[in-house]
């Protein structure tokens, strides 16, 4: 099933480590909004995970949402949880979202992030809950949070009620001298997740955790698909294989290319996870995301 990841702006309202959106100011342009949804419609595509920068910035998002929706695509957004009111307004044309949180510990996360915004994440949680198919939190993995998935997880299994999906911390694309984070500290995280995955409410399948490990240990693991199943699209309206392959444009002609791709550099959750040829259990996962999303017992509800 093919999936665009579309970066529709380089800006942000926040200042996290790991991150240099919040210097740009660069968005999609509003008129090649309706072009470029029919040529992902053109490419066959499924799902479209929106995401930025911070993507409820762009003032036209409740046109790209609800034209995505109009065309029969499954949605997804990428959020750092901080303008419900734009996620209120997009509700009705959202299937799915993940939204930012990097520690159950506030002044971890609002340290992180450059801003005091660790209770309007969790607000903004609870309220888009019910709105929601499937919603997920979504930490990315790093050197003050990596050995109290735990304690993360009991907090927004328990008290949000929504499951733990973890990001694979990339060290090459962002500025991440701020947040030095060892492959061991990684690798503890990922081996917490896969083998305790009974014990919490997981946001990813655990093969993608079991993979995240043996890549770590330079062993083998299912073969990259981006640029074949999942693909980059940037605010400019180019498509490539990943964030990396920026060099590699695949929509030079309204009919896609395929990469040839023998890649194995990274194992970001956005193309990795995807990647992995488990329908069965990727399916049992959004299912079960649903199912406890809507639990009668969630104390958050
Ligand atoms: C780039 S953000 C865009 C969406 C939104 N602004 C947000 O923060 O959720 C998407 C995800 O990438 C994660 N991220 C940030 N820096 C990262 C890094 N160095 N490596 C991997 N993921 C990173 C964020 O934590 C977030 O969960
Ligand atoms: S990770 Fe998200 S919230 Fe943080 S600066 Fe980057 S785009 Fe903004
Ligand atoms: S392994 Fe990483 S860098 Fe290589 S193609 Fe896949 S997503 Fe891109």
């Amino acid at each position: 099933m093919r999936i665009v990841i579309w970066n529709i702006d380089f800006k942000c309202n926040l200042l996290c480590k790991g991150c240099n959106a919040f210097q740009g100011n660069e968005l999609f342009p509003r008129d090649k909004i309706d072009d470029f949804i029919d040529e992902m419609k053109y490419n066959k595509v499924k799902v479209v995970s929106v995401t930025g920068g911070e993507p409820t910035l762009h003032p036209d998002l409740p046109k790209i949402m609800k034209t995505l929706k109009e065309k029969g695509f499954f949605t997804h957004i990428a959020t750092n949880g901080t303008n419900k009111y734009m996620l209120e307004k997009i509700s009705p044309y959202l299937d799915a979202a993940t939204i930012s949180l990097d520690s159950h510990i506030p002044e971890l996360h609002n340290e992180y992030r450059g801003r005091k915004i660790f209770d309007i994440v969790v607000d903004t949680m609870k309220f888009l809950k019910p709105r929601v198919k499937v919603l997920t939190s979504n930490m990315l993995v790093t050197n003050f949070n990596y050995d109290k998935i735990n304690e993360y997880a009991e907090f927004v299994n328990k008290e949000i009620g929504v499951p733990v999906s973890m990001c694979f911390p990339d060290n090459t694309a962002y500025y991440y001298e701020r947040v030095p984070v060892e492959k061991e500290q990684i690798k503890a995280a990922f081996k917490y997740a896969s083998e305790n995955y009974k014990q919490h409410k997981f946001g990813n399948t655990k093969s993608f955790y079991e993979e995240a490990v043996l890549w770590l240990e330079n062993k083998e693991v299912s073969r990259c698909r981006a640029g074949q199943e999942v693909f980059y699209a940037d605010y400019r309206g180019n498509v490539y294989p990943c964030f990396y392959k920026t060099d590699v444009k695949l929509n030079e002609t309204r009919k896609w290319k395929i990469y040839d791709n023998n890649c194995n550099a990274c194992f970001i959750q956005c193309f990795r996870e995807p990647s992995i040829k488990k329908p069965i259990e990727q399916a049992k996962l959004i299912a079960g995301i649903y199912l406890y999303n809507r639990r009668s017992d969630s104390r958050a509800r």
